[in-house]
């Protein structure tokens, strides 16, 4: 698993995340990237990444931004795709790539939600193609989800298993190609009961935050969901599922609430008010203790 070829196509956020992350741990990069002044810049934030993360900025030199998807794949041993979360895009991208690509190639999306089975619809060979789906900033999130469809062959998913362990990653093996996959599906459970919540009026926004952060949410990092429910014990879990469940919003669309924000022109942090309002700036202090909180888990589990 050393010295793999890798080929990124699309070079954005994820795309020169995902491209550093293999660089770290000493893989050759391409990167394939049509606007030419974002392929210009992709050295530099990588470098700014690693100074700020106190790594080797040698790994930059390790990454190479192409114009034409041909050349980077060309002897690639795993190509992943972050263009747009646009599936027509997606389905012509890894058309492309099959034709140019080495046939032994492992072949990746980066889709967050689409459903890998139907980017994958026009390959001839759909045993070596699944999703690898990295969180945001994909160098410093361990988790890499690896989405098998029905096509997939056991062999491929194993490898790109074994790959992401070995870069430092913390891959996990999605075996059913689900909407939303784990952690989304997970994440988005716990956001329409928190919507659900102020849209009752049991609470405000900020106070649906203040529990999460100052609650489960300090111990989630160490202790998962279904570890919590066994520490409690599963008798406990179940009699409170009894109670509790029936009373859980289980809409199957997306809330009025959310449907108003939006409609209304409460976007969020970027509009100035969403949930809540926003003051100018805030947005750029929480990015900042986010970023800051993230390096110091990193530096904490790297000793
Ligand atoms: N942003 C996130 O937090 C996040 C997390 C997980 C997964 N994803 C998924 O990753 C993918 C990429 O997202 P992103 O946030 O990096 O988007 P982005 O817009 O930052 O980057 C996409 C890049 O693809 C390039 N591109 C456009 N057309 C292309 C083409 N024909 N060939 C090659 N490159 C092309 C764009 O110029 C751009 O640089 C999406 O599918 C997204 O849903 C995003």
């Amino acid at each position: 698993m050393t010295n793999q070829r890798i080929a990124i196509i699309g070079g954005g956020l994820m795309g020169h995340g995902i491209a550093q992350a293999f660089a770290v741990a000493g893989h050759r990069v391409a990167i394939q990237e049509p606007d030419a002044g974002r392929r210009a810049t992709i050295p530099g934030h990588v470098r700014r990444n690693l100074q700020a993360l106190g790594e080797d900025l040698a790994a930059a030199d390790l990454i190479h931004p192409q114009e034409s998807l041909a050349d980077a794949v060309a002897d690639a041993d795993i190509v992943i795709e972050a263009v747009p979360e646009d599936l027509a895009l997606k389905q012509r991208i890894l058309a492309a790539v099959e034709a140019a690509a080495p046939p032994h190639a492992l072949l990746a999306s980066n889709t967050s939600v689409i459903p890998i089975t139907r980017i994958m619809e026009p390959l001839a060979d759909k045993t070596r193609a699944m999703g690898t789906h990295w969180w945001n900033p994909p160098y410093l999130i361990p988790l890499v989800e690896v989405v098998q469809t029905a096509d997939t062959a056991d062999a491929a998913v194993a490898a790109m298993i074994g790959l992401l362990t070995a870069i430092g990653k913390t891959p996990v093996h999605v075996r059913k190609d689900v909407p939303g996959f784990i952690g989304n599906r997970l994440q988005h459970a716990m956001w329409r009961e928190a919507i659900a919540l102020v849209q009752n009026g049991v609470c405000d926004a900020e106070t649906v935050d203040a529990v999460v952060k100052a609650s489960f949410g300090r111990r989630l990092a160490v202790l998962g969901p279904l570890e919590n429910a066994d520490l409690v014990g599963t008798d406990l879990t179940l009699a409170v599922h009894e109670h509790v469940l029936p009373d859980l919003d289980r809409s199957p669309a997306p809330l009025p609430l959310l449907r108003d924000l939006v409609a209304s022109g409460r976007l969020g942090m970027k509009a100035g008010a969403g949930f809540r309002n926003w003051a100018e700036g805030e947005r750029e202090e929480i990015s900042a203790a986010l970023a800051a909180h993230l390096r110091r888990l990193d530096d904490l589990e790297r000793g």
